[in-house]
């Protein structure tokens, strides 16, 4: 539990005074305990939970003003130049980078858990052809809790424990697999030999015609180092649901389905695939000028950029358009729509209209331009994110679970009937 800083806030309501406890963390913001606002008949009322904390969490802290993310204490910049996808995923899990032998430990409990139940594939065809992705997603994940019933005892940590590690193992076969049905490409199945992120472009673009298909190096590297960039990312909107979800005791596959349902968003998940297709309907520089008169008439929003909690620079934005140019670069690729996206940015960053609203460009702003280079399509973009969040998603379950805790149940203003009665 964080310290009782022995300050208090002192609420005065008709002449009563409230005394709540103020509580602080490592970093950031300390917190008021309003708990005993209840005794004064009152609720807080906070839509959009602007200045609300949902819980204590020693996973990720961001600090928005000084566009600074933290991942168990570690920066995002480094997270992701010095380690790859796994190695982080074992410190937001355990707390710790891995040492060799952890590494090698972890990598190999994880290759081992990479197919799913074959009867799961059949499931797949109960979906149109047209289905977006994301929707099968959010339907098979959550079938998963009707295929794996062993290890579901929520109360034993190693159960807890050993479905983190099958849903971090599973998710980009069911991704890849989400792909391959949506194009009528028979499923290709994990490799051991491979790496996670290698793993998974394999399933993703290999066929059984072409036995040989190996991996751009280039493209796996850029693709594990997109997963790192979007891990985990503090109480955001499809975290948050998965601890409502959690809270109730509801199963993790359950819990990580509806955080996966929430991540589809385009004011959250969905804005990389949003950001391509915006790229796409302003077509050139010429008219990014139009463009930014409808965004300041509030007609559209200037997608992949803007923050709730990023009022500067979101760090892992800085790093995604380094990779940006690098993977382009070494691809020999010439994207019009990466020179169209720097416009945009350039004109944003220095317009009286995004500077007094703290817009800057988010993670989800050069994301699918580097997506785009490795040859995924645009609407496996919000798969990629749920895929790489995962990790993330089930890292804040297990916290919860390892605590006591309490249901999740928010009130509410009710500004609707006074009660009345039918007159028949
Ligand atoms: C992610 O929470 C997380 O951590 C999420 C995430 C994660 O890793 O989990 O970081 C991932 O979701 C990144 C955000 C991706 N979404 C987008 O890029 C969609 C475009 N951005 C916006 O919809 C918006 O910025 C939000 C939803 C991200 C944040 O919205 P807020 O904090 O509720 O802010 P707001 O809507 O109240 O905006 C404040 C002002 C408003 O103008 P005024 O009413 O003051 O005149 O800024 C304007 C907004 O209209 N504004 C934008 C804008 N975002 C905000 N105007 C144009 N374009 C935008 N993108």
């Amino acid at each position: 539990m964080s310290d009782l800083t022995g300050k208090k806030a002192i609420l005065e309501i008709d002449g009563t005074k409230y005394e709540l406890p103020i509580y602080s963390g490592t970093m950031g913001p300390d917190v008021i305990d309003v708990k005993d606002i209840l005794k004064s008949g009152h609720f807080t009322f906070d839509p959009g939970f602007m200045a609300t904390a949902s819980c204590e969490s020693k996973i990720t802290f961001i600090d928005g003003n000084k566009g600074v993310l933290l991942h168990r204490g570690y920066p995002i910049d480094q997270l992701a130049t010095k380690t790859d996808y796994l190695e982080t995923c074992y410190l937001l899990l355990n707390g710790e980078l891995p040492n060799e032998q952890q590494k090698t430990e972890f990598t190999d409990v994880v290759r081992k858990h990479t197919m799913v139940h074959d009867q799961m594939s059949r499931f797949f065809n109960g979906f149109r052809r047209d289905a977006h992705p994301m929707a099968i997603m959010v339907g098979v994940v959550g079938a998963l809790s009707a295929f794996y019933h062993n290890n579901l005892d929520m109360e034993d940590v190693d159960h807890r424990e050993f479905t983190a590690l099958r849903l971090i193992a599973k998710i980009p076969t069911i991704a890849a697999w989400s792909y391959k049905y949506t194009i009528g490409q028979p499923f290709i199945y994990p490799r051991n030999d491979l790496d996670y992120a290698e793993n998974f472009l394999h399933m993703m673009f290999a066929t059984p015609a072409d036995r040989d298909y190996k991996v751009n190096p280039i493209c796996a590297k850029a693709m594990d180092r997109i997963f790192t960039l979007h891990a985990d990312h503090e109480q955001n909107a499809s975290t948050s649901t998965v601890r409502l979800a959690g809270s109730t005791g509801a199963n993790p596959y359950a819990c990580i389905a509806a955080g996966i349902a929430a991540l589809w968003g385009p004011a959250h998940g969905g804005a990389n695939e949003a950001v391509l297709k915006m790229l796409d309907e302003i077509g050139s520089v010429d008219n990014v000028a139009s463009f930014m008169e409808k965004v300041k008439t509030k007609e559209v929003k200037l997608m992949g950029f803007g923050h709730r909690v990023y009022k500067n620079f979101d760090p892992r934005a800085k790093v995604m358009k380094e990779t940006c140019d690098e993977v382009l670069e070494a691809l020999g690729i010439n994207d019009p729509q990466l020179e169209l996206a720097m416009e945009l940015e350039r004109i944003a960053l220095s317009d009286e209209y995004f500077i007094e609203r703290n817009l800057y460009p988010n993670v989800d702003f050069y994301s699918g331009i580097i997506l785009k280079a490795i040859g995924i399509p645009t609407e496996m973009f919000t798969v990629i994110f749920a895929l790489a969040r995962t990790v993330g998603w089930i890292s804040h379950w297990l916290e919860m679970q390892s605590a006591p805790h309490k249901i999740g149940r928010p009130r509410q203003l009710y500004t609707g009937e006074q009660q009345r009665n039918i007159e028949r």
